[in-house]
């Protein structure tokens, strides 16, 4: 399966991923790497591990329709067979979603349909719950409301400020989006009502 991951940020789940694609049984392959932002320090990653990379900035665009057409535009050259927003930080609109239907992919770092958001980890620690996580889910029109795929969850401690908590989740976030999208590149991904069924 040939994979463009979207990023904005550190990009550590970036790094599983590649870590896990050269091993030709693991079945996907990072062919490219999608940022919003210029900066983002994925993008170092993904040069360091020689695969392409393409920035699609909004402030290039004169509106919303417009930078999305762009990114669709931008993923498409290379072809995949999914697509993995890891720490993209951006709402992906109907023209993306139109472009890739069923193959988008997010994780998100708490276990849905609580704390959707940019603030997953910041609300469930202000919500005060016992156990948190991360989720991976299939992209829809809505913000982190799409048919989920898998998660795990992550217990938080009595001393646990927001970095402490993301770092535990990031930890097992990146464990399940390795082991999920190379059971769904091995095999099949369907969508059975609001359940992502993988075989
Ligand atoms: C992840 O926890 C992701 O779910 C969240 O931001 C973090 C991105 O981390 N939205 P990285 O850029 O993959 O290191």
């Amino acid at each position: 399966h040939r994979v463009v991951v979207l990023v904005s940020g550190a990009g550590s789940n970036l790094a599983a991923l590649l870590a896990a694609h050269d091993d030709a049984a693991y079945g996907a392959r990072v062919v490219a790497v999608v940022s919003d932002r210029p900066g983002a320090g994925a993008l170092a990653l993904a040069r360091a591990a020689r695969v392409p990379t393409a920035v699609v900035a909004p402030a290039d665009f004169a509106d919303r329709p417009g930078w999305d057409r762009g990114l669709a535009e931008a993923v498409a050259v290379f072809r995949p067979e999914l697509v993995v927003s890891a720490g993209f930080m951006r709402i992906l609109g109907p023209t993306f979603l139109d472009r890739f239907p069923a193959r988008v992919l997010n994780t998100h770092p708490a276990l849905l349909p609580s704390f959707p958001g940019a603030h997953g980890v910041r609300d469930a620690l202000a919500h005060g719950v016992a156990v948190t996580g991360a989720t991976l889910h299939l992209v829809d029109a809505g913000v982190d409301t799409g048919p989920i795929i898998a998660q795990v969850a992550v217990a938080i401690e009595a001393d646990d400020d927001e970095a402490s908590l993301h770092e535990r989740i990031k930890v097992a976030e990146r464990a399940m989006l390795v082991d999920w999208v190379g059971r769904i590149a091995r095999g099949t991904l369907t969508i059975e009502g609001r359940r992502a069924v993988v075989g």
